[in-house]
């Protein structure tokens, strides 16, 4: 439980936080591949939670700002669309910055932030109660991509996913359908979903967003290494690693990668893992859809597309999710 400056009535704080021992059989299993690999989520200790934020105010960056516009410009219909009183959750809420463009207007019976991040999203948590001491806040700490089923006892209420950011591109398109139609769980019959999603662009601005002038997405990409030698006991030395990001127009995705400077050996709780000079680590994919391929997915997920929001140079988009209860 992360330190406690000051308790507020309005928000509750839960603890599901996965088991070290998870995070050090996948984190062996990744690095011992022909292409060595990390699951994203180990970006986001403390340090990557802060890194990602200084990342969305990089001029580069235009998916936070976008997004943002989207939910500032359209916050009346989206809200007309949610409905009143709705339990809003939000995987993956980093700052909880994006639902404050909401709140007003929708007037969640209450919010549910939920995060991997235990120590930013108690803070963020509590930043956001102080701001709206009317709100219902109960935030999570846990791993949404563990098959998380909204086991926890929530408010009563129509549920709603808000899930911005583009969150949803960090998997690869099977996992990105079967997380959606595992949605349909948290969310029952009647519920929603509120989902931002990065579209395809031409390569130079895609490659751009992740290769900012100021360093910090290369930062944060380098942070990961440290963020896995304060999980378990390895010996990475962020100096012999660089980072890479490139756009993979055959897949439409963003790669980031960390390639190792020389030939090296690090170890991981005992286990040896041998680098040659030039050979990488992937560590993120960040998938980019057409209106066409994600209304695809979403359905193929079991949702129907009631409606879309887009800025006027269609670099990003916002979509309302209905469930379609005639699919299995
Ligand atoms: N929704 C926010 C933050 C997006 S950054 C926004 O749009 O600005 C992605 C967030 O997802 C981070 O806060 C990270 O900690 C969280 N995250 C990544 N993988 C996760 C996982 N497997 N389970 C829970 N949270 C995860
Ligand atoms: C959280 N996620 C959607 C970001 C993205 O754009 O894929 C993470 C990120 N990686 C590098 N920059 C930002």
């Amino acid at each position: 439980m992360p330190a406690t400056a000051e308790e507020l009535s309005n928000v509750l704080f839960e603890d599901q936080q996965p088991a070290p021992d998870d995070n050090r059989a996948e984190l062996i299993e990744g690095l011992s591949r022909g292409q060595k690999q990390i699951n994203p989520k180990y970006f986001y200790d403390q340090k990557g939670s802060e890194l990602f934020e200084q990342i969305t105010q990089q001029y580069e960056y235009y998916p936070a700002r976008t997004e943002k516009s989207i939910l500032i410009n359209n916050a009346s219909e989206i809200a007309t669309y949610c409905g009143e009183d709705c339990v809003l959750i939000e995987p993956g809420s980093g700052s909880c910055e994006k639902v404050r463009l909401l709140l007003e207007k929708l007037k969640p019976a209450a919010y549910v932030p939920l995060d991997i991040s235990a120590d930013f999203l108690y803070q963020s948590a509590q930043k956001l109660g102080r701001e709206f001491p009317w709100l219902n806040i109960h935030a999570i700490c846990a791993d949404f991509s563990d098959q998380w089923q909204a086991r926890t006892e929530l408010k009563s209420g129509r549920r709603v996913v808000f899930y911005p950011g583009s969150t949803i591109g960090n998997m690869e398109p099977r996992f990105a359908q079967a997380f959606l139609s595992n949605l349909r769980e948290w969310i029952g019959f009647d519920g929603s979903v509120l989902i931002g999603v990065d579209l395809q662009k031409p390569d130079h601005l895609l490659n751009a967003a992740y290769n900012d002038t100021q360093g910090v997405t290369a930062e944060f990409n380098l942070n990961v290494l440290n963020s896995i030698n304060n999980i378990v006991n390895s010996d990475f030395n962020l100096d012999n690693f660089s980072h890479q990001a490139f756009y993979n127009s055959d897949q439409n995705r963003i790669e980031m990668h960390l390639v190792s400077k020389n030939s090296q050996t690090v170890t991981i709780d005992g286990n040896t893992i041998q680098f040659e000079t030039g050979e990488t680590i992937h560590t993120e994919n960040s998938y980019k859809y057409s209106l066409t391929s994600f209304t695809e997915l979403s359905a193929a997920a079991g949702f129907t597309l009631e409606k879309s929001w887009l800025d006027e140079n269609q670099l990003f988009s916002v979509h309302y999710l209905s469930v379609n209860n005639t699919s299995k």
